[in-house]
């Protein structure tokens, strides 16, 4: 298997004729509440000199939200690791509004890591989110093997074929950690290639569309939202 990194992801890489741009944004600090699930905004720096995560990107947006609505109640005891974290959207959002008893792990590319740890001071998260390199398809890290996280974020992490099987297998590493581990994996399709991906993941996991009460609108832009399991 090539477990040589992603290269460089420019939005400018999308098949233009399938799906609208997304805004480039060189810096830049932006607040979001998620229509008021927040008290207290996160905060994101965006930063693309790093690479395609120091954005915001729309599946992240609608995964942030999926969680504070729909499972912020439910997350006090859990174990949460959040794959291409990019800037930390997601794992920073569900920090802020769900009160964890352990510390959230981020986790994206070397590139990445100074932006995920500038925005979790920024939210003032130190010491209960934690920013770590997790390359795919890698070995996991002695770390997070005793973390043994039981809640994975990923948002917007199919975009470049010849990494879904080292992100397929990096899912499998994760869920054999514990029986019982739920994959929360939200995702645009921009290409017909994005649903390979899917289609894989079915063979290896118990895949379910995930209820919403935004996904008439989220779906018309091509947005998707799953849970990923064990296989029985
Ligand atoms: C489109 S961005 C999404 C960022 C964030 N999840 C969001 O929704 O805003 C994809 C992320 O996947 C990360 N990524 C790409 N290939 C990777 C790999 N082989 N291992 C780990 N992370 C990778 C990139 O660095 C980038 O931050």
């Amino acid at each position: 298997m090539d477990r040589s990194p992603s290269p460089e992801f420019s939005p400018l890489a999308f098949d233009e004729g399938l799906t609208p741009l997304p805004e480039i944004k060189m810096s830049g600090t932006t607040a979001l509440d998620f229509s008021g699930l927040l008290d207290e905004p996160v905060r994101l720096h965006e930063d693309l000199k790093t690479g395609c995560g120091g954005q915001l990107w729309p599946a992240g947006m609608v995964l942030a939200k999926h969680m504070l609505r729909y499972h912020r109640d439910k997350l006090h005891e859990a174990r949460i690791l959040e794959l291409g974290a990019g800037g930390g959207l997601v794992g920073l959002a569900v920090a802020k509004g769900c009160r964890l008893g352990a510390p959230l792990y981020l986790t994206d590319q070397l590139e990445m890591e100074e932006l995920m740890k500038h925005n979790v001071t920024l939210n003032g998260l130190d010491g209960q989110v934690e920013a770590r390199i997790l390359n795919w398809g890698e070995p996991l890290s002695q770390e997070i093997i005793d973390y043994k996280p039981d809640t994975i974020l990923a948002a917007d992490c199919v975009y470049f074929e010849p990494a879904f099987p080292l992100l397929m297998q990096t899912l499998k590493d994760l869920l054999e950690l514990r029986p019982s581990t739920t994959v929360y994996f939200c995702f645009k399709k921009r290409r017909r290639a994005d649903m390979q991906f899917l289609k894989a993941a079915k063979k290896a996991f118990e895949v379910v569309e995930v209820d919403d009460d935004d996904k008439p609108v989220y779906s018309r832009e091509g947005l998707f939202l799953y849970r990923f399991q064990r296989k029985r």
